[in-house]
């Protein structure tokens, strides 16, 4: 039997997610978007699940883009339906109702870093490199990377990556706002498992309640989004782990929530 493009492990809350197709630097053909989307079509679903790690097999990658070789001989209408593919998968990600981590080991180009910015953290490894280089086949991002690049970093960092092609280091990527944290290649494993265990003890609804007020209120106008914000504020009233979590304040121990 063929192995598995997604590998799946599970330990106390925290799943992880591994792109496997090393001997491509875990590139993303269809079939791998496609165990991609199932596998976080999942992780949403399952109530064991708190919080999601997304890394790429092997020494070298992330992932190192869309599969070129699978792209070369598609025409306009199967590219079309090649990005809206990517998107959904992105799109599913960001709209997770539970936190995803991305540890990014190495290479995230194109669709990797795409992918990468799909997800709510991004802990990088000092080694790895970012960029879109899709100009350099004659093409533009197709899965979401010009939109969520622009939001993240801003224009002149988009146009810059993006119409260069050039991947730049972790550090510069950070200093652009695109990754979250940069750790050294040797402690990324340890420095991203505490991250996703202080994840995996939190609060589940209010972790569920940050993330959609950012995804929301990223999008539309001031007025909305504070209105927004304070419904979802005032939700936080009708759940247990709000009282738990002030109780244990006042009576200082350790809350234990539980997702109610
Ligand atoms: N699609 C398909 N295959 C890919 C790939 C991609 N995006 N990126 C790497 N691979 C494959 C290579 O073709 C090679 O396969 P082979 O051994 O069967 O020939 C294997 O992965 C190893 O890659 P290689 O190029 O030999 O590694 P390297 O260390 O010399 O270079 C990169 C690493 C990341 C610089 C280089 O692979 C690269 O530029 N990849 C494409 C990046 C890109 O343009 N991504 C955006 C796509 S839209």
């Amino acid at each position: 039997m063929s192995e598995p493009l997604v590998l799946v492990a599970d330990d106390a809350g925290v799943r992880r997610l591994t792109v496997n197709r090393p001997d491509k630097l875990n590139a993303l053909n269809a079939a791998t978007l496609d165990a991609l989307q199932a596998a976080f079509d999942d992780a949403a679903r399952d109530p064991g699940v708190r919080v999601v790690v997304l890394t790429g097999a092997g020494p070298k990658a992330f992932v190192a883009g869309a599969d070129i070789a699978e792209m070369a001989d598609l025409r306009a209408t199967d590219g079309r339906d090649f990005s809206l593919r990517g998107q959904r998968l992105m799109r599913t990600i960001e709209t997770l109702p539970k936190p995803v981590i991305a540890m990014i080991n190495g290479f995230a180009l194109g669709g990797g870093l795409e992918l990468a910015m799909g997800c709510h953290l991004r802990i990088a490894a000092d080694s790895a490199k970012v960029g879109q280089p899709e100009i350099n086949l004659g093409l533009i991002p197709g899965f979401g990377g010009s939109q969520r690049l622009l939001r993240l970093a801003g224009r002149s960092a988009t146009l810059e990556l993006c119409l260069l092609g050039a991947p730049v280091t972790a550090e510069r990527a950070l200093q652009l706002g695109i990754v979250t944290r940069v750790v050294p290649a040797a402690e990324l494993d340890a420095e991203t498992l505490k991250i996703a265990t202080q994840l995996a003890a939190s609060a589940p609804l209010a972790l569920r309640a940050t993330l959609d007020i950012v995804n929301i209120g990223g999008e539309c106008g001031i007025e909305e989004g504070l209105q927004y914000e304070s419904a979802q504020f005032g939700l936080m009233f009708a759940t247990d782990d709000m009282r738990e979590g002030t109780r244990a304040f006042m009576e200082r121990r350790k809350p234990a929530f539980t997702g109610r």
